[in-house]
């Protein structure tokens, strides 16, 4: 088969890697790639939302599947014009990627399904949100912009002012443009974060091994809120018991509600979740696999992904039996100085081999480009370092290993993946 993912991540690139295992691949294209993407898969200069363009070279070239990893493709229907096109495409359409891309949507749809989620109210006028803030006087308050916001349209505001700030921010200055027309105004939650991602085809559904998110930029969890500064595999909050409360009172609950709202979801389902003391409840969801969540779950996915992925599109799911190795994985992710703000790029990295990788460990590459055969930073996340062992302890000293072989100036990364909450 010739498989054609879109996008230019890490998570591209651990999806390219697991794709490359299956005896049934013959040859990856990456739309658009990056620098170490280019050692694994054939790399095309195309925009990762370009629907048009991605469905001319998936035809020109006979690609048999196209699989569309990054939320705004999505959201903005690539998977509806490939399929459209007669290619064969993995991940939601338009109007079921709207779980992710409206918080609007995604609340008031679980509060119609008794989904468990924060309380919460939904403003289009900034003068509402704010009347609302000061008649319940509790903080911290949780405010969301209703669209998507490269995951830093949540704010958690401590008072009045922060509150009044964020509002004015979203609505007013529309730092994220119309993604901030309407706001979610939610209770603030407390308890272990746990990111569940499954595969759906609309008829089952088939929750993967559990991964941990460490969001915040610096160690402690401190800092602003990235899009992801390291994962580990199992998440150790995640019990069995807890697991089975969330396939009864969240996952299946979800997949039913999508198809009967008409909007059948088939693809990656990502489940961010807080085991709070009254039990888990949504903090979001997402239409695709997280990133670096990606990285730590995908390496322990025995099954063949392209029969997973077949699956799904021929919504014969629940025929599959999917195997997920016992072992523990961490991700730590080196970013450039300044990320989540401003950074700069160009940098050469130090310490890879010729396929961008050191020994023991994998290097799932985020923004890089390779130029006169080095390895120089592209953008905020630079590398993902993975590791497995028998231990989530053995598994972050190999990636750490791996860590402090690699060097480029300014790199930044936390010391801490594993040990927090
Ligand atoms: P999101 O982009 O929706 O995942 O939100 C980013 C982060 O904000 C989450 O990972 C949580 O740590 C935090 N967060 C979001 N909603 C709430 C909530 N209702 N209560 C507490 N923390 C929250
Ligand atoms: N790491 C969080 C996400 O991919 O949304």
């Amino acid at each position: 088969m010739k498989i054609l993912v879109v996008g230019s991540g890490g998570r591209e690139h651990t999806i390219i890697r697991k794709l490359k295992e299956s005896p049934k691949v013959e040859k990856i294209f990456a739309a658009p790639g990056n620098g170490g993407i280019s050692r694994d898969a054939e790399c095309v200069n195309i925009g990762a939302m370009d629907k048009e363009g991605i469905a001319v070279f998936a035809k020109e070239n006979e690609i048999d599947l196209v699989f569309v990893a990054p939320d705004d493709p999505l959201a903005d229907g690539m998977v509806d014009t490939l399929t459209a096109n007669g290619i064969r495409a993995f991940g939601p359409t338009a109007n079921a990627a709207i779980i992710e891309g409206s918080k609007v949507f995604s609340k008031n749809l679980m509060k119609k399904y008794s989904i468990p989620t924060a309380d919460y109210e939904v403003f289009d006028n900034p003068e509402k949100v704010m009347e609302y803030v000061e008649s319940k006087g509790k903080y911290p308050v949780v405010i969301k912009a209703d669209g998507l916001a490269l995951g830093k349209g949540v704010i958690i505001a401590q008072n009045r002012d922060e509150a009044a700030a964020a509002v004015k921010e979203i609505m007013e200055d529309k730092k994220f443009g119309d993604s901030g027309n309407k706001v979610v105004v939610e209770e603030f939650l407390t308890g272990p974060e746990v990111s569940v991602l499954a595969f759906t085809d609309g008829k089952s559904l088939k929750p993967m091994v559990s991964s941990k998110d460490h969001k915040r930029a610096y160690d402690n969890d401190e800092g602003l809120n990235t899009g992801g500064m390291g994962t580990i595999s199992p998440n150790p909050y995640y019990t069995d018991e807890i697991s089975e409360i969330c396939r009864k009172t969240i996952f299946e609950p979800t997949m039913a509600a999508m198809n009967s709202e008409g909007r059948t979801f088939k693809g990656c389902l990502y489940f961010g979740l807080m085991i709070t003391p009254n039990g888990p409840k949504v903090i979001e969801y997402n239409a695709r696999f997280g990133d670096p969540e990606a990285q730590v779950v995908l390496p322990r996915l025995k099954t063949d992904l392209v029969d997973i992925i077949e699956a799904v599109i021929d919504e014969r799911l629940g025929e599959l039996d999917i195997e997920w190795s016992d072992e523990a994985t961490a991700c730590v992710v080196m970013a450039s100085g300044g990320y989540p703000l401003a950074y700069k790029k160009g940098l050469e990295i130090s310490g890879l081999d010729e396929n961008g990788q050191v020994g023991s460990a994998t290097v799932y590459h985020a923004g890089t480009k390779y130029e006169n055969g080095k390895f120089l930073t592209n953008g905020g996340r630079v590398l993902g370092i993975t590791a497995s062992g028998k231990t989530l302890d053995e598994a972050l000293e190999k990636a750490y290993a791996a860590v402090d072989k690699i060097s480029f100036e300014g790199a930044h990364f936390r010391r801490d993946i594993g040990k927090t909450k």
